[in-house]
């Protein structure tokens, strides 16, 4: 569990030793304030008095911990922390996320995806988006009720790169799921940190221009690597470059062939693109 933690706060031990004092310190310096300040009431102990209590606590606790933090280092954390908290609780509770996927293939993430966020009343698929007419994904979506944009080259790469259209359709953010072209600058300057992409390898290896789907697993089989795996990462101006966010690996035997990797890596893609996607879009602002 507590490594659970430091990973999803990306600290290290030392820091999370201390954040973990911060929150003992501040909580104990909060109960004995918030029982201060009630002595001062005739409130008897009781049902008010309780919910009094929780109230007062509620309203002290952010101040204590944020005064702890300070002599223990960890004042940066802890702005962020409750910066996220409170953005979270504020978040415009009735305000969807409407996101996009881009996908050149046969779908199986999206449609994984689009049936996990389906169950998310604050994310919503909006948009397929596709350059190619024949993609499978296109039935997904028809499927789904989802409505979809085909793009076309000449208005991707060398028009508004589709920015316009998306921003019309209100999309927040926007998921690449098996979509094979190089997202142009225009679209990652309108987008910023809101493009994800799934890569079917441990990125920095067998990634880059031409390392895609089934490329990429023969490229695994051949230099005999044990062990393959996902990354789900930022998109920036370089193929498979950007700031990783999540990976996962799973062993390779030297008896697999690239279908039987490929089929080990979509379960892992399966398993955690959709959670991954959720997490990062309502972490977003
Ligand atoms: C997925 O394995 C994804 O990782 C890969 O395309 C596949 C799409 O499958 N993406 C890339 O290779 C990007 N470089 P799907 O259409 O069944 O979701």
């Amino acid at each position: 569990m507590f490594k659970k933690w430091k990973e999803k706060w990306k600290v290290s031990w030392l820091q999370f030793v201390l954040i973990i004092c911060t929150f003992a310190c501040g909580g104990s310096l909060c109960g004995f304030v918030g029982r201060k300040l009630l002595s001062f009431t005739s409130l008897e102990k009781g049902l008010i008095y309780f919910i009094v209590y929780i109230i007062t606590m509620s309203i002290l606790w952010p101040f204590c911990v944020l005064l702890i933090s300070i002599p223990l280092g960890q004042f940066t954390f802890f702005r962020n922390y409750l910066q996220r908290m409170a953005n979270r609780m504020t978040r415009k509770v009735n305000t969807t996320r409407r996101i996009a996927i881009f996908a050149s293939g046969a779908g199986s993430n999206a449609a994984k995806i689009i049936e996990h966020l389906q169950k998310n009343q604050h994310i919503q698929v909006s948009l397929i988006v596709c350059n190619k007419p024949e993609a499978g994904v296109l039935n997904i979506a028809k499927a789904n009720n989802i409505e979809t944009l085909l793009i076309e080259k000449e208005i991707f790469f060398r028009g508004d790169a589709y920015v316009n259209t998306l921003k019309a359709k209100h999309i927040d953010f926007i998921v690449l799921a098996g979509f094979l072209w190089k997202v142009p600058a225009a679209l990652i300057q309108a987008y910023p940190n809101k493009i994800i992409n799934i890569h079917p390898a441990l990125l920095p290896k067998y990634g880059g221009k031409g390392m895609y789907g089934n490329f990429v697993h023969e490229a695994v089989v051949a230099s005999g690597d044990i062990e393959s795996g996902i990354t789900i990462h930022y998109v920036n101006e370089n193929f498979d470059e950007g700031k990783h966010i999540f990976q996962v690996s799973c062993a390779v035997s030297k008896d697999d062939t690239p279908d039987m990797v490929a089929a080990k890596i979509h379960q892992l893609e399966h398993q955690h693109f959709p959670k991954v996607i959720e997490e990062v879009v309502l972490a977003t602002e």
